[in-house]
């Protein structure tokens, strides 16, 4: 389900979603305790080591005081140096969860903090914190979206959790708790097939249900519900007064509000019971109209389009996910960035930027603090988003200018979690554009959050120049690896499209010569075109056949400069910004000129002041 969507025409390369990384650390506590590394089962040591850690896993990256863990642990038995003796059981355990890494890195998963301790972990690593995401995403989409994440979810248990420790006092209040969200979890499943017409299938299972647990009323609601429309009304009342009785004898109460007016209607055989519907538990988004694929003045889009909207509309149902949008200077990248932010902001989807630029690619965690110093400006906000497990990320924005963050894993969870903070709100997406001249540690950051995207709802739409040498080759490489990346190349203009942007700034007819003179000029390409064509437009040049070898003329210089363009990468504006110019040719305008050399306009201007 998750990668057939993304498979959306021959040059959206789709990958599938297995999960095959080495070494990620998997904490299933739904179930038997249990540890993996990748597909390598962990050994956790004792009863009393495991409870540590699992202790440390309930508190969700929160620092447990020393006193707190002995008192769970060894309760009324504490040994004669409890903090000793914990400590051993911390190192023990870091040993065993990241067995390959070398002595002085494997506190990363398992942290000292002042006088206590915290686990590090992304939200996919533990079982219970993904189910009680996807659960708590469960209530916000539509009933089939809803069924397969609460499938999802409910699949994740494999017995009764915390059972070894069931008769300890610390484990049960936890225990609890998560049974009972387990059992809304099967209620509401059960409530969105029934929504989905399903309701003579479920008959049998919600049966069962209320068998288990007959104090439970939303049980009896959803199976009188379910015999209804199942054409079965007189079982349906039958149930109503069975659930009468038990919560008479049982709890000496009558039936709550829900059950009652189901009650009325059922007697009343009102039509809207049979009618399904809608959820009202959260604000869902009306399905936006069946959108104009491209604006007017955007050609030959239409499939890159799609495969933007494709991304939203997955974040829109809770899927991650990393679009990049590949191609060479000029084709139009930056433009379907745009078009990515637009649409997010239709959604009214929180939208973060970044762009990368020659200059700043030396500054540690640039791209990184363009992202988020506008959501970090208002104090109270930034102390919310910097809390918990991203405190480690506040160094990142607390330096002085000129200062470098050190990029440890620590500070890289720390920015991971900012990221997860602010999906509270909602679905976020992370625009970045000409990623490869981003700083080394954004990109590093940015690899590692899209690894660690499972559950959190953050799509990251990047744009990539091909065609040239970049430092950081590799890191982008492996970033269009990820399972979850989908990537789009955008192709150069047709004729066609050619021939209607001459239309369009020159004025018709236009003479197909001319177009296909355009055309070959350019190679199609959006930003060449649009430079040829404002030269052309300066000059008043008609398109008719006659003009056609002044194109050739005019143009010829442009593309030979692209020759340029394939020289190695020059550090400096100046000769950046020269070369990008001499690309363009004398009319070449300041966006222009900075689109193509990856500057900012003012960058750009300096440069060529030089
Ligand atoms: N499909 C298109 N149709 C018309 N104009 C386009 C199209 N794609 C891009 N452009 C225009 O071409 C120019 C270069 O596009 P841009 O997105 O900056 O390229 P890139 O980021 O790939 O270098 C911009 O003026 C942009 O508006
Ligand atoms: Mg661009």
């Amino acid at each position: 389900m998750r990668t057939s969507r993304r498979r959306i025409s021959s040059s959206t390369v789709p990958r599938g979603r297995a999960r095959v990384e080495n070494g990620q650390l998997r904490i299933s506590l739904l179930g038997t305790c249990t540890a993996s590394s990748g597909d390598v089962p962990l050994d956790l040591g004792g009863p009393r080591q495991r409870a540590v850690l699992v202790v440390l896993v309930l508190a969700r990256g929160e620092v447990v005081p020393v006193e707190r863990i002995t008192e769970a642990v060894w309760g009324d038995h504490a040994p004669a140096d409890p903090a000793g003796a914990l400590q051993a059981y911390v190192s023990h355990l870091r040993r065993r969860l990241q067995p390959g890494s070398a002595a002085r890195t494997r506190s990363a998963v398992i942290v000292s903090e002042g006088r206590g301790y915290a686990v590090r972990l992304p939200p996919d690593a533990v079982d219970v914190w993904r189910f009680e995401r996807l659960l708590d995403r469960s209530g916000t989409t539509d009933a089939a979206t809803t069924a397969q994440i609460l499938g999802e979810a409910l699949a994740l248990w494999r017995g009764p959790p915390l059972a070894e420790w069931a008769d300890e006092p610390w484990a049960e209040a936890e225990i609890a708790r998560l049974g009972e969200l387990r059992a809304v979890a099967r209620e509401r499943l059960l409530e969105a097939r029934l929504e989905l017409g399903e309701a003579a299938l479920l008959v049998p299972d919600l049966e069962t249900m209320v068998a288990e647990e007959p104090l439970r009323e939303e049980r009896w609601r959803l199976l009188v519900l379910a015999l209804y429309r199942a054409h079965r009304q007189a079982d349906a009342l039958t149930a109503l007064r069975r659930a009468r009785t038990t919560l008479a004898d049982e709890l000496g109460v009558d039936p709550g509000p829900a059950l009652r007016e189901l009650e009325e209607r059922v007697l009343a055989q009102s039509p809207d019971l049979v009618v399904p519907t809608q959820r009202t538990r959260a604000p869902v988004a009306p399905p936006p109209a069946e959108p104009v694929l491209a604006p007017d003045d955007l050609l030959d889009r239409n499939r890159e389009m799609r495969a933007v909207r494709a991304a939203l509309d997955g974040l829109a149902a809770g899927e991650p996910g990393l679009l990049l949008i590949e191609g060479p200077a000029g084709i139009g990248k930056t433009r379907l960035l745009t078009e990515a932010r637009r649409i997010a902001g239709e959604r009214s989807v929180r939208v973060l930027t970044a762009r990368g630029s020659q200059l700043e690619k030396a500054f540690g965690f640039g791209a990184v603090r363009q992202l988020f110093e506008p959501e970090l400006a208002v104090p109270e906000r930034r102390e919310a988003l910097l809390a918990g497990a991203a405190v480690s990320a506040r160094t990142v924005f607390d330096l002085a200018p000129g200062e470098s963050p050190d990029g440890s894993f620590a500070v890289l969870h720390g920015l991971y979690w900012l990221a997860v903070n602010l999906t509270a709100d909602g679905p976020l997406v992370l625009a970045v554009d000409d990623l490869q001249w981003c700083d080394s540690a954004s990109l590093r950051w940015l690899a590692y959050l899209v690894r660690r995207l499972d559950a959190v709802p953050v799509l990251v739409v990047a744009t990539v120049r091909t065609g040239e040498q970049h430092v950081d080759e590799e890191l982008l490489t492996e970033l269009s690896m990820e399972p979850v990346a989908a990537v789009v190349r955008p192709a150069a203009l047709s004729l066609e499209a050619t021939a209607d942007l001459v239309a369009r700034r020159l004025g018709g007819p236009v003479s197909p010569l001319f177009a296909l003179a355009c055309h070959r000029t350019t190679s199609g390409n959006p930003l060449l075109l649009r430079q040829l064509l404002r030269g052309l437009e300066a000059d008043a040049v008609r398109p008719d056949a006659a003009h056609a070898d002044m194109v050739v003329a005019v143009g010829s210089r442009a593309v030979s400069s692209m020759v340029l363009m394939r020289l190695r990468r020059l550090p400096a504006p100046a000769p950046v910004v020269a070369r990008a110019a001499a690309v363009l040719g004398d009319g070449a305008s300041l966006p222009a000129v900075a689109a193509l050399a990856g500057l900012s306009e003012a960058e750009t201007a300096a440069g060529l002041a030089a």
